[in-house]
């Protein structure tokens, strides 16, 4: 292959990716950091834009850029302000320069499984917490899943005292840290990106995340194995903003809506699935997972639910209570 026609080659692939927007099409950008397939939020996002592309060819044409191609989480938020994205569906553990109600989601052992947290926001507060944000000019459309955390290390990790002394990688969430912290490890907050080059190079001794960023991003790789803790959520809002949704046709945004509504329903029904093959592409790749007895399980409980207390104040007893009552 001759440079220039690697140069092609590079411009076709990337090209194919993108939508060939049209003239007079408006072009609407979604922005993400996981990787684009075998992952719930990037086969959700694709799906979207190839309903959008496909019904609402001539009007509107929707380019979505996964992988951290455009924007981490951190300014994605702050583009979408200026009006240089449209779209993006971080963590809710991303949001806390903007609001404080999602701090409820990143709480250690609080949601059993993704089918409780799904049950706390379809309910009356997980529903008013979309517009939490509204007055920062940022307005969430719908809650995508992606599952259970599970916590990795360079280390075997079976007991709390096992983590004491690590570093580990959180995302930038209070809450996060403070788990962290109860566990006597020192929690160090970075972007997703950077996450497996910390690990490959020590920066960092550990991180957790759900099977399909694990896979996805191949942490697997970098670490001696990875525990089985399902120990907290990671689920996203699908974000916008209000001056740019407000600014749409009203037929133009109702039509956005249902589509993204539909493949919201769709994909959150999938997501258990995805979760489960990515946990087993891991141990095909030779990855290790280790399970833990229930008295180990329990040490972990003990361990990190102290956190609660910290944050009951700002989250609110009563919606703690809440939250529990969708565990099975
Ligand atoms: C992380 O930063 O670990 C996750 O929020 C990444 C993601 O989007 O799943």
């Amino acid at each position: 292959l001759t440079a220039a026609a690697a140069a092609v080659a590079l411009t076709v692939s990337a090209g194919a990716a993108l939508a060939q927007c049209d003239d007079g099409e408006m072009v609407i950008k979604f922005s993400h950091v996981t990787n684009a397939d075998k992952h719930p939020k990037g086969i959700a996002a694709a799906l979207f834009a190839e309903r959008v592309n496909t019904e609402m060819n001539g009007v509107a044409c929707m380019e979505v850029y996964p992988n951290t191609t455009l924007y981490n989480d951190d300014q994605v938020l702050e583009a979408m302000l200026n009006g240089d994205v449209q779209f993006a569906a971080p963590s809710l553990s991303k949001f806390e320069k903007y609001t404080k109600v999602f701090r409820i989601f990143d709480l250690p052992f609080l949601f059993e499984d993704i089918a409780a947290v799904d049950a706390f926001q379809v309910s009356e507060a997980g529903e008013a917490m979309k517009q939490s944000m509204a007055r920062r000019g940022l307005l969430g459309l719908e809650f995508w899943h992606n599952g259970m955390k599970q916590l990795s290390a360079n280390k075997p990790l079976l007991v709390p005292e096992d983590a004491q002394g690590l570093k580990f990688r959180v995302q930038t969430s209070d809450v996060l840290v403070a788990q962290m912290e109860a566990l006597g490890a020192s929690p160090q907050p970075m972007a997703f990106s950077e996450v497996y080059g910390a690990l490959q190079t020590g920066v960092v001794d550990g991180q957790e995340n759900t099977w399909s960023n694990i896979y996805g991003q191949k942490f697997f790789e970098v670490q001696d194995g990875t525990t089985e803790t399902n120990h907290g959520a990671l689920d996203y809002l699908v974000v916008t903003s209000v001056e740019w949704w407000e600014g749409l046709d009203a037929g133009v945004r109702d039509q956005i809506a249902t589509i993204l509504r539909e493949v919201t329903v769709d994909r959150n029904a999938a997501v258990d699935q995805v979760d489960t093959e990515a946990r087993q592409a891991i141990l095909d790749a030779g990855g290790v997972i280790r399970e833990l007895t229930p008295e180990q399980r329990q040490a972990w409980v003990d361990a990190m639910k102290p956190v609660w207390a910290k944050f009951e104040a700002d989250i609110g007893a009563e919606n703690i209570e809440a939250a529990q009552s969708f565990n099975k």
